[in-house]
């Protein structure tokens, strides 16, 4: 086995099958990586565990689940009837409203347009356009309906002031009342077994 000078003295004396190990440094980024990490670990525990200024993770989920029950309404108070009920709605009929409540139906925000069709004529969601209507066509229902969602059918809650605040619900539902009778292509037929005749004035 061939020995440079300057590995002589770092020759550890264990050898195994003719293998035998220089003491070399650990590389000095190495080393500071590993110190690095033990300071990390310092900073980690005292701040979430032993001073409390961050949230753990029971923390974190218990702050989001109070966050998402302010929004949507807590689950034991099912009340069903969320917030809507306690504004008085009414259709608006200016054009900028309406335009505005388009807006609000064909954002990516939203995506109403990605379920009920980019004219109101339904896809997965009923048809908006026509005078047939699962769950009411009064402006207060039809704001019920966005804020409460069908979450069981795939429309998620749009918490009234939370995602949509009232006055583009307002608008939006303006928006759908513009719709009526339009008599887009393609339309979903009525569900009749569920629907019934209601129109929007
Ligand atoms: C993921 C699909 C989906 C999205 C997105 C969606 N909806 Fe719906 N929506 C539905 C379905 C499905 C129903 C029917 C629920 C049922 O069968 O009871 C419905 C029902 C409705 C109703 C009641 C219709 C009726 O006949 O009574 C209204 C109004 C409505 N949606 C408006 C909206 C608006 C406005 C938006 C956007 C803010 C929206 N929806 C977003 C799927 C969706």
């Amino acid at each position: 086995m061939q020995i440079l000078d300057d590995e002589r003295d770092k020759l550890l004396d264990h050898e195994y099958d003719g293998i035998r190990e220089l003491d070399n440094h650990m590389p000095v980024w190495w080393l500071w990586l590993f110190y690095f990490t033990i300071g990390f670990a310092v900073v980690y525990l005292l701040y979430y565990n032993v001073l409390g200024i961050g949230q753990n993770q029971h923390e974190e989920y218990a702050a989001e689940v109070a966050m998402a029950e302010q929004m949507y309404g807590s689950p034991s108070d099912d009340s069903g009837e969320a917030t809507a009920a306690a504004v008085s709605w009414e259709f608006q009929t200016d054009a900028e409203s309406i335009a505005r409540g388009k807006e609000i139906y064909m954002s990516t925000g939203n995506l109403c347009f990605t379920c009920h069709g980019n004219n109101g004529e339904g896809l997965v969601g009923p048809n908006l356009t026509d005078g047939y209507w699962l769950h009411g066509c009064s402006a207060e229902e039809l704001a019920t309906s966005v804020t409460t969602g069908y979450p069981e059918k795939g429309m998620m809650p749009y918490g009234s002031g939370a995602r949509i605040s009232d006055d583009d619900l307002t608008d939006l539902i303006s928006f759908i009342a513009s719709i009526q009778g339009t008599e887009p292509a393609n339309p979903k037929p009525v569900d009749e077994a569920r629907a019934s005749e209601c129109s929007i004035k």
